[in-house]
């Protein structure tokens, strides 16, 4: 028998399988698939104080290994996910997560300290979405403003707080230090990488939006190097993703360094993906003889 759960500072997940954000919605679509209950947690949909339609399509593309996206968003708002969302969620017998992504510092503040008052499990705060014109990633690419968003969201709440940057920096260790020195509970990383895609006949690029984020297998060796980047930098436990298909890319990310990990865009190719990467670590595990799936953990031996 393995032991799968993992510890991400007073948070024990049962196991260390998360659902990302904006690839699970809130859970309802998944239910038909998934027993949720065996995840290790479910970081839902971006929130916003109000709700948002996203931007205008087309909003995805697929590129070679990857998937560009500029859903921009869309939620239905802090109070609708309050009153009807939030309690689905709780019912799943899983960590249920609020991620929220405010446009302003005020606006971060103002659902954390709502978000306080409820039975979430914790709050990831996003400071990373590449398809907005305001906040998100313009605060994520600066280590003073992260600093400062991060210590006015902290001091809003006591719950367990994820920080969750963007790879669209030089140096993501810095981020991380200033996530960690605002009183952050964790990191989460990566979000999205900034990218194009062309539509060579009508030159126009194919998203509205005209740029999007790069997700999935693409992007695993750029996540997996900032894995392990911060995990050099900071004592805070990482929650690693970007490109995870399987079990076995989810123990490469422990290996760099991350106590848990989030699946995304597999999601959106098979939607058992999460209960599937669960199962497989489980089966690496013992057949590794390893009795605990954190001790994983930044076990890569550098050369
Ligand atoms: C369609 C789509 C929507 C996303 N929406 C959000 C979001 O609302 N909030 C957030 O923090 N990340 C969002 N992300 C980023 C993912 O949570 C994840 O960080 C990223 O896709 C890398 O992981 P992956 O390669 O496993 O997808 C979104 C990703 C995709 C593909």
């Amino acid at each position: 028998m393995v032991n799968l759960a993992v510890q991400i500072g007073s948070l024990t997940l049962k196991n260390p399988v998360v659902a990302a954000s904006g690839t699970f919605g809130f859970g309802r679509e998944m239910q038909q698939w998934n027993d949720l209950s065996q995840l290790g947690a479910i970081s839902s949909k971006g929130l916003t104080l109000n709700p948002r339609l996203g931007n205008d399509p087309p909003r995805v593309a697929e590129t070679s290994g990857g998937l560009l996206n500029s859903v921009g968003l869309q939620n239905p708002g802090l109070q609708a996910f309050l009153a009807t969302e939030l309690p689905f969620m709780k019912s799943l017998g899983t960590t249920i997560i609020a991620n929220i992504a405010g446009h302003s510092l005020e606006e971060n503040v103002a659902m954390a300290e709502q978000l306080d008052a409820t039975d979430v499990d914790g709050i990831e705060l996003n400071l990373s979405c590449p398809n907005v014109s305001k906040g998100c990633m313009a605060f994520g690419s600066s280590a003073p403003m992260i600093e400062e968003v991060v210590r006015a969201v902290r001091a809003q709440t006591t719950k367990p707080l994820w920080v969750k940057l963007t790879p669209n920096v030089t140096s993501i260790a810095d981020m991380a230090l200033a996530a960690e020195a605002a009183g952050a509970d964790a990191v989460s990383l990566i979000n999205t990488l900034l990218g194009l895609a062309i539509d060579r006949k009508s030159r126009r690029p194919v998203l509205r939006n005209n740029t999007g984020g790069l997700s999935g297998p693409a992007v695993k060796p750029v996540a997996l190097r900032m894995v392990w980047d911060v995990y050099r930098a900071v004592r805070i436990p990482i929650i690693g993703m970007g490109g995870i298909m399987n079990g076995e890319d989810a123990i490469e990310f422990m290996l760099a360094g991350a106590s848990a990990i989030q699946v995304g865009t597999a999601n959106l190719i098979r939607p058992t993906a999460c209960q599937d990467v669960v199962t497989q670590m489980n089966l690496i595990a013992q057949s590794e003889n390893m009795s605990r799936l954190s001790e994983y953990t930044g076990l890569m031996q550098p050369w």
